[in-house]
């Protein structure tokens, strides 16, 4: 059977007819892979990409294409310091109280990434990264929507996007464990991109019938969340317009301190009737490699830190401290009506990401590239903030809300990991009043760990705690 001549046509004119060159050794079900995956492509797009961000000129370009006279700080409401600031923080904490206790809040948990970095043997949300439970990424999250809906009277729903490659593990995981306990979760995938050659641009094949697809990175959420359900069911954004869900807060799997749907952030979001909200922390060092969110000519933008020239990253105030500290760590809030003027009417730019990606060769052998062969597409969130009306900056404190989970070893790892979540608890612990060891460098020398079904923030863990509490071995209050 030849390919279908229309799509054999179109990849020709595309410059992509090498696709189709196993076709006549597969069998039926290896051709109506390879047919409906190329089917999938957008030809065009990908011509505009390749055109744009592939070869040597895109490869020699590198950081911001802009005058860094024109990038200037952002307005951050910063961590209170003084008694009236503090009063301001409770004063929002009330009103996103409010808006959890409407139902007017859900959550969107990204976990399609492939977690190259880390190389775990399944979803990144399955890593047992309780420092004593070894409870898993997702078990803690999904916990903490649970002890949400019940502070505030009203189930939170709970979206979590995968991708087509870990979907089925993500799905049957969260079965598995009855949900954690959660009243309402949905799964919804999000779309793929061919990887190319980074000399010419052709799509890799990753087998003869299977080309070398990769997820379209978290900006991908956007539109995988207004995609129709299964068998035409409502999108997740129309499901949300219908159960009166306004408000956004978006977060991604590996960062197991993170404070979700943390009333004072949403409350400030409302306050600045924001379209999309950022939490920052203040970068330490010009190298460290979070997002800055910067204003370039009135606009706030995220430059990524690998784009960001050392002219900028080193630029320092007269006191000493970096001028451009604001580093974004992926923990946002977005109003539904803005995700669905974005679906709408404005696309997110596309970045290239350079890549090992093994693919089969000319002579039908499979190559395991040594080094970075090839392109990827990703869409990124952040993208979003120069499209929205209005926004919130929010700082929070790095040691209470971010840790993530990235490398197997070294920073960002379950070690690390391990060590701040039993320095937070310890924290809590002692805030409760119970007694808790330190070592010379003031971390706490066990693992501690408390369960968010126990106690979601330190003062719920003062209300419960037994009076004259002591540390004095790895704990878990659950
Ligand atoms: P990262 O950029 O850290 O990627 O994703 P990753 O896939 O987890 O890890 P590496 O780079 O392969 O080692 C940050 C967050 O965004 C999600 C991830 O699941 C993680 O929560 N993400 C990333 C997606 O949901 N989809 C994507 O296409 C990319």
């Amino acid at each position: 059977m030849r390919p279908d001549p229309e799509l054999a046509d179109r990849l020709k004119r595309h410059g992509q007819e090498h696709l189709l060159a196993w076709w006549d050794r597969l069998d039926a079900t290896g051709r109506a892979q390879l047919a409906s995956e190329l089917s999938a492509i957008d030809l065009d797009q990908l011509d505009r990409l390749v055109a744009e961000l592939v070869g040597e000129e895109a490869d020699a370009a590198g950081s911001l294409a802009v005058d860094p006279e024109r990038v200037q700080p952002i307005d951050v409401v910063r961590l209170p310091q003084t008694d009236g600031e503090r009063i301001a923080r409770r004063r929002a904490a009330e009103l996103g109280a409010d808006a959890l206790a409407a139902g007017e809040v859900g959550v969107i948990l990204v976990a399609g990434g492939s977690g190259t970095r880390l190389g775990f043997d399944g979803p990144k949300g399955t890593y047992p990264i309780g420092p004593v439970s070894r409870a898993s990424l997702f078990q803690i999250h999904a916990e903490k929507i649970v002890a949400l809906g019940r502070r505030h009277g009203r189930p939170v729903p709970l979206y979590v996007m995968t991708s087509p490659d870990n979907d089925e593990a993500t799905r049957s995981f969260f079965e598995s464990h009855g949900n954690f306990g959660l009243d309402r979760v949905r799964f919804f995938v999000q779309g793929q991109m061919p990887a190319v050659d980074r000399v010419t641009g052709k799509v890799l094949l990753a087998a003869p019938d299977h080309v070398a697809l990769s997820p379209d990175g978290h900006g991908g959420t956007l539109a995988a969340l207004a995609a129709a359900g299964p068998d035409g069911s409502p999108s997740c954004l129309e499901e949300l317009r219908e159960r009166g869900v306004r408000t956004l807060f978006y977060f991604q799997v590996d960062n197991p301190l993170v404070q979700i749907a943390d009333p004072a952030y949403l409350g400030m979001h409302r306050q600045a009737d924001a379209e999309m909200s950022f939490k920052v922390i203040e970068r330490l060092t010009p190298d460290e490699k979070v997002g800055v969110v910067v204003m370039v000519d009135g606009v706030p933008q995220v430059i990524e830190y690998s784009d960001l020239p050392p002219v900028l990253a080193n630029r320092r105030v007269p006191e000493g401290s970096l001028e451009l500290w604001a580093g974004s760590i992926a923990i946002h809030v977005l109003e539904r009506t803005f995700i669905e003027r974005l679906v709408g009417d404005a696309k997110l730019p596309f970045h290239r990401a350079v890549k090992k990606v093994p693919f089969v060769d000319a002579s039908g052998a499979t190559v395991k590239p040594d080094g970075p062969n090839a392109v990827k597409f990703e869409q990124f969130i952040f993208d979003a903030l120069p499209l929205a009306k209005r926004w919130a900056i929010v700082e929070t404190d790095r040691p209470t809300e971010f840790e993530p989970l990235k490398n197997a070893v070294g920073p960002d790892s379950p070690e690390t990991v391990h060590r701040r979540m039993s320095d937070l608890f310890g924290a809590w612990l002692e805030q409760a009043g119970a007694t808790v060891p330190r070592r010379a460098d003031g971390s706490v020398p066990f693992d501690v760990e408390i369960s968010p079904l126990y106690a979601l923030d330190a003062q719920e863990l003062r209300s419960r705690l037994e009076p004259g509490f002591v540390v004095d071995g790895p704990t878990y209050l659950k």
